[in-house]
């Protein structure tokens, strides 16, 4: 991809070094816009160095316009696939909210027909001022993308909202721009459960498992990467990627009712959650005490949630199922298919390999027409973007009747 990335007067501008040298090392080619302002945060000599192609804007012996023969704006506009501001000040926002054209960055943004994205960061105040705000509303009206900033201590000491968001979260949203939309899967709302289920017994004590949530998460990125609107329902501690609208849950009783909520309301559903199947039958408020002798833990069946929203879906919805077997795994799959009336099951043969928590990782989908092809061994980022592929590859064949 050939991404312009803009760098306004913020301190964060030193941020902008790593992102640069981190797109660069992905394979991009990267060419750096300074603001005059920015290039008292950060020189171009730094970013020139670290992606291997020339700093335009505001240059100590050039000044803001280079004498050039071509008309040096119009081409960086066309050169680029993705233009990304980052820090961009609330003046930058202010500028192209409003079509100002008063340098080289700005006359870009105004010239590029390429997506637009920003990472705005600023002192709380100002990140809070209606008229940031508004100007901010009215560049995602253009269609331009914004990371929020988060929250935490910042340069001018105070404590609040308008830090830059994090440097691997500005990459994946500038590599969920990168990568072309899939139509069977674009605009379409895809309802995704992840991580382990955590069962208490009492309020120190919880029953779980040793699910991790990555691959939930790898594949909720997948989808969203392809164009897929994307809500996440997540158990565990992982952080929750980017773009991707996420309702926390604990519980698997929880996890049905937040997966209940918003099903019908959503195109398809993929189950890659660990649900834990049983929970204490009598969960206690105050700390269970030892006692001498053999102990007894009743449990009960916790909500197959699968299997819930399978029986109430429409023709028009699909559903995807994962198991991890450690024996007879392909059986094992094809009973739970139809079992649960569902579209396609993922299986992982979890025998003598750690597949939670596991680097790289292999799933064979089970359909109604048997075992397919296995998809791996791939690092689950891989492996989950190949399983959207292969399932975008079945709606296809499904939509045209094949
Ligand atoms: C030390 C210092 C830090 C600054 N940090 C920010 C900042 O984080 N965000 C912001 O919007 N403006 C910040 N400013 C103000 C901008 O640099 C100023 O508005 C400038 O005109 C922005 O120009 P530009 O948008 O063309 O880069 C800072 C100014 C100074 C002197």
């Amino acid at each position: 991809m050939q991404i312009i990335l803009g760098i306004t007067g913020g301190v964060a501008a030193y941020k902008s070094a790593e992102l640069a040298r981190l797109l660069a090392n992905q394979g991009n080619r990267v060419r750096c816009i300074l603001t005059e302002a920015g290039a008292r945060f950060i020189t171009p000599l730094t970013l020139s160095s670290l992606t291997g192609e020339p700093c335009f804007g505001a240059n100590p012996n050039q000044g803001e316009w280079r004498a050039n023969p071509s008309i040096e704006h119009i081409e960086l506009a066309r050169w680029a696939d993705l233009v990304v501001v980052v820090p961009a000040t609330a003046n930058i926002l202010g500028k192209a909210a409003n079509g100002l054209a008063t340098d080289l960055l700005s006359t870009v943004l105004l010239a590029t027909r390429a997506p637009v994205l920003w990472a705005p960061a600023m002192n709380t105040g100002m990140w809070e001022h209606p008229a940031v705000q508004a100007n901010i509303a009215r560049l995602r009206s253009f269609g331009h993308a914004v990371v929020d900033p988060g929250e935490g201590i910042l340069a001018c000491g105070e404590e609040g909202s308008g830090k830059l968001a994090e440097v691997a979260s500005i990459a994946e949203a500038i590599q969920a721009h990168g990568t072309p939309n899939l139509p069977s899967l674009a605009g379409r709302r895809v309802l995704i459960t992840s991580g382990p289920t955590r069962e208490d017994l009492d309020p120190v004590r919880t029953l779980t498992n040793r699910s991790t949530g990555a691959m939930g998460i790898e594949l909720a990125r997948a989808f969203r990467d392809v164009g897929a609107q994307v809500l996440l329902v997540l158990g565990g501690d992982m952080a929750s990627p980017w773009g991707v609208e996420t309702l926390r849950v604990r519980s698997a009783q929880e996890m049905l009712e937040a997966c209940e909520s918003r099903w019908a309301d959503s195109d398809g559903l993929v189950a890659a959650a660990a649900v834990a199947d049983q929970r204490p039958e009598q969960p206690s408020s105050q700390k269970v005490k030892k006692v001498d002798g053999a102990e007894t833990l009743a449990l009960v069946r916790t909500p197959d949630i699968l299997a819930n929203l399978s029986a109430v879906r429409r023709a028009d919805q699909w559903v995807l199922g994962f198991a991890a077997e450690s024996e007879n795994h392909l059986e094992h799959a094809a009973t739970k298919l139809k079992k649960k009336g569902l579209d396609a099951v993922l299986v992982n043969d979890i025998q003598g390999v750690r597949a939670f928590g596991a680097q790289a990782n292999t799933l064979t989908p089970v359909t109604a027409q048997g075992p397919q092809a296995p998809i791996g061994p791939l690092p689950k980022d891989q492996l989950a973007r190949a399983v959207v592929l292969w399932w975008a590859h079945q709606l296809e064949a499904r939509e045209s009747g094949r």
